[in-house]
């Protein structure tokens, strides 16, 4: 942590120095000296802040062990996973902002605060690419969780410019702000997708980074990516360190959204971690939104009496991670220190098939329909990703705890209790339409 102190110092040093001190005749000159001095003077705040608690609550071998109470904003926070976050952390004493859009397709037509929303969180509804509203929004905090985002695959294979906008200038804009308003640390959502195809390995035992599969090869049903001589692959366990594939508009903004945040906040001191969350599932996920979360869509089908469908064969694997374990990793990812630069996937740790998803997901919500196994497929899919999470475990202490069979378990009565729209049939018209899936 004496190291992270020092490091910040530094670069608020070096921010400091940028501040031109000689008196300017020019009379522009004259303005942005000023500007510089007062945000000299922030940068020397906000150093001074962090002086503080750091000094207040690091304990003798380094971590952070007394209940501090930060100022948190959470951006996207009215959604599945920032609003659990926000129940965490206003149980552990910080006071949580949210900025949050309220878009109607996870929040519904009327676009109004959800009621599982707590009171005690103070929300700002506003676009991440308002540049002012975002400025209002960072005033007097020191922590960013940062998941504002557009997020589904398939649709951001049309909706290309919207989703460049939200995820890479939403981020962009966020990033302005802090460079005049530099908070203590910035964690941000990032996501499994931007792998693609996750880890292989090949007959000889040798790791295969880059497996894919062709339009050709999935047009004759040829599911499972294949080495550069036709050699069948293994599946294993992808860690951080595997090479992006980005195969889609989601995962290309993704991995902007992650890469701006590592490259920029740290040059203003800012401790900066990206966790690539795997499938996340639980209660408050949007059941009628048809673009994302497979388990939340299988659900809304079975709700409706209708078999989930699944596409290819059902053999693609996934790692499924509970709410109540990512929740666990991000406020991991609050009091460990010297985790700046850090990148970590937090997933389950185990992977299942689609086809054991449904089948375990039609059993917990007591229905007799068998799931349909399309043998269609969608462009961008990946066959198999599942996560190495021994960073995390070693990084943060990081400790999932819940399979899913646990986590359907507790998600169950929520369930029990919602309407969803099943939207999946217009959507999945609407990739077809755009020769996106077939
Ligand atoms: N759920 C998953 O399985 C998963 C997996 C990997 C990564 N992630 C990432 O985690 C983060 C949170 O995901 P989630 O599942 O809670 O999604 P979600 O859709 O439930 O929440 C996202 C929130 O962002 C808000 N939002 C959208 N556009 C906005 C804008 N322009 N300005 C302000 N707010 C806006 C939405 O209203 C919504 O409340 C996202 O960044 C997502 O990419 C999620």
């Amino acid at each position: 942590m004496a190291e992270l102190v020092s490091r910040r110092r530094t670069s608020f040093q070096k921010i400091s120095q940028l501040a031109p001190r000689a008196y300017i005749a020019d009379p522009v000159a004259k303005q942005v000296n000023a500007a510089n001095e007062i945000r000299a003077k922030k940068i020397e705040s906000s150093r001074e802040n962090f002086r503080r608690i750091t000094a207040a609550s690091i304990s003798t071998w380094g971590v952070l062990d007394r209940p501090m109470t930060y100022n948190i904003l959470i951006t996207g926070g009215a959604g599945f996973i920032g609003s659990h976050l926000a129940d965490q952390l206003l149980h552990d004493g910080h006071r949580v902002r949210i900025l949050d859009r309220l878009i109607p397709q996870v929040h519904g037509p009327e676009s109004k605060r959800p009621d599982y929303l707590s009171k005690a969180v103070e929300l700002i509804i506003g676009d991440i690419r308002d540049a002012g509203i975002v400025e209002q929004a960072i005033k007097g905090i020191d922590v960013i969780y940062h998941f504002g985002a557009a997020v589904g695959v398939g649709q951001s294979m049309y909706q290309i410019c919207h989703y460049s906008e939200v995820n890479a200038i939403g981020t962009a804009t966020l990033m302005e702000a802090l460079a005049r308003q530099p908070v203590e640390r910035l964690v941000v959502a990032s996501s499994m997708s931007i792998y693609g195809e996750g880890l292989y390995r090949n007959s000889i035992g040798e790791t295969v980074e880059n497996a894919s599969r062709s339009i050709a090869q999935l047009k004759s049903h040829r599911w499972e990516p294949v080495g550069p001589d036709e050699e069948s692959l293994t599946p294993i366990p992808t860690p951080e360190h595997k090479i992006p594939a980005v195969p889609s508009v989601y995962a290309l903004s993704k991995y902007y959204q992650e890469r701006l945040c590592l490259n920029v906040a740290p040059a203003y001191g800012i401790c900066t971690v990206a966790l690539r969350f795997f499938n996340v599932f639980g209660p408050r996920q949007a059941l009628s939104n048809p673009y994302t979360g497979v388990l939340a869509i299988f659900a809304a089908r079975l709700l409706n009496g209708r078999p989930p469908i699944i596409h290819e064969d059902g053999r693609q694997s996934r790692d499924f991670v509970y709410i109540k374990d990512v929740v666990q990793a991000c406020i991991l990812a609050l009091k460990t220190p010297e985790i700046g630069g850090q990148v970590l996937n937090v997933g389950s740790g185990r992977h299942l098939s689609i086809l054991e998803v449904a089948t375990i997901l039609t059993k917990f919500l007591d229905k007799r329909i068998a799931p349909e196994i399309s043998g269609k497929y969608r462009v961008g899919d990946i066959r198999n990703c599942f996560a190495d999470i021994s960073l995390a475990r070693e990084v943060l202490g990081y400790n999932p705890s819940y399979t899913l069979e646990s986590g359907i378990a507790e998600m169950a009565e929520w369930l029990s209790t919602q309407h969803a729209e099943d939207r999946l049939p217009a959507a999945t018209r609407e990739l077809a339409r755009r020769g996106l899936a077939a």
